[in-house]
């Protein structure tokens, strides 16, 4: 997840590839409780991994399902409808409305005692509508908190099987009332019918089609009158489907049918796994509108295949209401149409995470189109011609469809990058949107920034590399260590360090099974060398094999890997002068001799391992003289590089200093914090 203040996506040209959406937490949670009701074992494919089914997942274990978790799939063996007797459990259910509410209705049907606790925002959260219908048929609720919130009781009932009359239940709180009384009532339906009608207006229908579709898969017939009034038929029994998939999050899958549509050219296209035309979602129907505006879309039970067809895309006007969050997609997709696209009956947009019309029409107007906006509706025109668009940076009110959305403005024919402020907002939904948005996207490599960090041994540019990296959420390259692996190779080959051996070194090196996992670990076949390359030592047999040519050009294509989107930061000897020389920003990073034998003392001291402060000058004066005299790629300034001399400034003053340099280079208006 970028954890930074924005995120700058470089100009993206092209998308192709395959991605795994995260799955829909409404149909996880609920398919787990299904799961746990039935008869039989359920195989459960690409469950959410997140708080809410955690809870799920350990009360179900509590309640005697018996779960087998495998690499992508849960087996849960059911209850077959009945607990074992004498089940008594204490529930701790977090803040997962999906799984206190369904629990509440299924456990106060199966006869056991049980408290149902959260914390405390969940002991805020009404549940008392569903305890009113369940307390019609008999259950044993009560309240151990404020009357009508969790936390609860449930003790066992003799729940009455013989009662006729309907069991009413209000639509208009939250859905989830309905649907905890819609999975958990067949458990009373062996011998009659059973009646719930909806009191008031029912809201979020297409949550209630989701619970219906999930019991149809489960074996549970629910007549449907109108969304008043559901008849659960007698004999009902849920029965395991076997293999149930999890479908992924549709909204989420928007995102990537618009890349698809923009951005996918050759015939493969942008492959979404995980969620397919048939979804049981509502807004899986995004897909349609994408299809008007020219969208190429192939599709299976659990995937969807998307390319550009027509180009540019076709202006649409369309009532929205049926798919709210999804349609915002479409708004961007607008700036891609010919025409003026009109999104209307979309007023609920104006309360949800924020005031989505406003927000939508002043970030649109930024990248330079043309909106009018209206009560419920938005009409979106996009830039006239190339020139007339606009570098961006796009506020992102804390609404993660915001953030999403406009990340697909950098297809922009200009070539312009984007700016998305407070990216990590689409944790919400998606924490890993830019990294699976990036791996399906490509870009020339020119356009995907490098900010190189060169200078002399021990003048803090790993420090401020890694910082500067952090702040604007880009890759690192720390190509020292990369000279470092080699000498420690060739040490531990038993090769000599010498010209004589140079081509030897250089074989060895083109086959170094070398590996950076996430957390800056460096790995040499599996092995964690990242403390054993630090040493003095290591250090000098480095400086030895980087003045070998074919060592340094075996290096070569390694290097260039690391220039990946969104952007680079490298830091070493000739980042900017030979491996990266047409980079936006060259920094020349020394210090004194004096003040880099001291920050190195101190570096070594500080790791346990006992050092000479006059030795260690003497060596990286050596080194340095050797660095910057050998033949080829010596050290030294790039012509076009920028001189910073740290030597008494502080590692912030230092970094500020060099993202104040990027930022100069970048064509948004917005200014960098601190
Ligand atoms: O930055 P460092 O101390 O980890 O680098 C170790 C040695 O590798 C250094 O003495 C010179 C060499 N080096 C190089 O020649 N070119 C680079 N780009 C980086 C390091």
């Amino acid at each position: 997840m970028f954890q930074t203040e924005f995120l700058d996506i470089p100009a993206l040209a092209t998308a192709g590839g395959e991605v795994r959406l995260p799955g829909s937490k409404s149909i996880s949670n609920r398919v787990l409780l299904l799961a746990a009701l039935s008869e039989g074992t359920t195989t459960v494919h690409d469950l959410l991994d997140s708080d809410d089914t955690r809870v799920m997942l350990t009360a179900l274990e509590q309640i005697g399902c018996v779960l087998e978790r495998g690499a992508s799939t849960l087996r849960i063996t059911g209850i077959a409808g009945a607990l074992p007797a004498g089940t008594a459990a204490e529930l701790f259910l977090g803040n997962a409305g999906t799984a206190m509410r369904p629990l509440t209705a299924a456990l106060s049907l199966l006869g056991g005692e049980f408290t149902m606790l959260g914390v405390p925002r969940m002991y805020e959260r009404p549940i008392g509508d569903l305890v009113d219908g369940l307390r019609q048929i008999g259950c044993r609720i009560d309240y151990l908190g404020n009357a009508g919130f969790p936390p609860l009781r449930i003790t066992p009932a003799d729940v009455s099987s013989e009662a006729q009359a309907p069991i009413q239940v209000r639509g208009d709180v939250s859905s989830q009332f309905l649907t905890s009384l819609l999975m958990a009532l067949p458990l009373r339906a062996a011998q009659q019918d059973i009646h719930i009608e909806v009191v008031g207006e029912l809201i979020s229908k297409p949550y209630i089609h989701i619970t219906l579709e999930l019991l149809a898969r489960f074996g549970i017939a629910v007549h449907n009158d109108n969304w008043q009034r559901f008849t659960i038929a007698a004999g009902s029994r849920y029965r395991s489907p076997g293999d149930i998939h999890v479908e992924a999050d549709a909204s989420s899958a928007s995102y990537f049918i618009a890349l698809g549509a923009i951005a996918a050219e050759g015939a493969a296209g942008v492959r979404i796994q995980g969620v397919g035309a048939q979804s049981i979602q509502g807004d899986i129907r995004f897909v349609e509108a994408a299809q008007a505006m020219g969208a190429q879309v192939d599709s299976g039970p659990n995937w969807l295949q998307v390319r550009r067809g027509r180009w540019p895309l076709q202006a649409i006007d369309l009532d929205c209401n049926h798919i709210p969050d999804a349609a915002m997609t479409l708004a961007v997709m607008a700036l891609y149409a010919e025409g003026t696209t009109t999104l209307r009956n979309i007023a609920s947009w104006r309360v949800k995470e924020t005031d989505r019309i406003t927000a939508m029409a002043c970030e649109l107007r930024k990248l330079g189109a043309t909106v009018e906006e209206g009560a419920d509706y938005l009409r979106v025109t996009p830039p006239a011609r190339p020139a007339d668009w606009r570098a961006a940076s796009i506020h992102t009110y804390d609404d993660h469809r915001v953030a999403m959305c406009f990340s697909l403005a950098a297809f922009n024919p200009q070539q312009l990058p984007v700016r998305i402020e407070d990216p990590q907002c689409v944790a919400k939904t998606f924490p890993d949107y830019f990294e699976a948005l990036f791996s399906v996207c490509e870009t020339p490599r020119e356009r995907i920034p490098v900010i190189c960090i060169d200078g002399p041994t021990a003048s803090g540019k790993g420090t401020i590399a890694a910082e500067v990296a952090r702040r604007l959420g880009y890759g690192i390259l720390d190509s020292g260590a990369l000279y470092r692996i080699a000498g420690l190779a060739a040490h531990r080959a038993g090769i000599a360090i010498d010209p004589a051996h140079e081509g030897e070194i250089a074989a060895l090196v083109r086959a170094l099974p070398i590996r950076f996992t996430a957390t800056q670990q460096i790995l040499l076949d599996d092995e964690d060398i990242s403390q054993a390359i630090r040493s003095e030592e290591a250090g000098m047999d480095a400086s030895r094999v980087s003045a070998l040519p074919a060592v340094r050009e075996a290096l070569v294509a390694l290097q260039l890997g690391f220039q990946r989107l969104p952007g680079l930061v490298a830091d070493g000897r000739d980042m900017g002068t030979v491996i990266f020389p047409d980079a936006p920003l060259k920094v020349y990073l020394i210090a004194s001799a004096e003040c880099r034998a001291e920050r190195r003392y101190k570096q070594l001291i500080s790791n346990g391992i006992s050092a000479n402060i006059t030795a260690l000058r003497a060596d990286l004066e050596a080194r340095d003289a050797r660095d910057m005299s050998r033949s080829v790629a010596p050290l030294k300034p790039a012509p076009d590089a920028l001189s910073l001399d740290s030597s008494t400034l502080s590692i912030e003053q230092v970094v500020t200093q060099v993202l104040h340099w990027w930022q100069e280079r970048q064509p948004f208006k917005s200014v960098l914090k601190g």
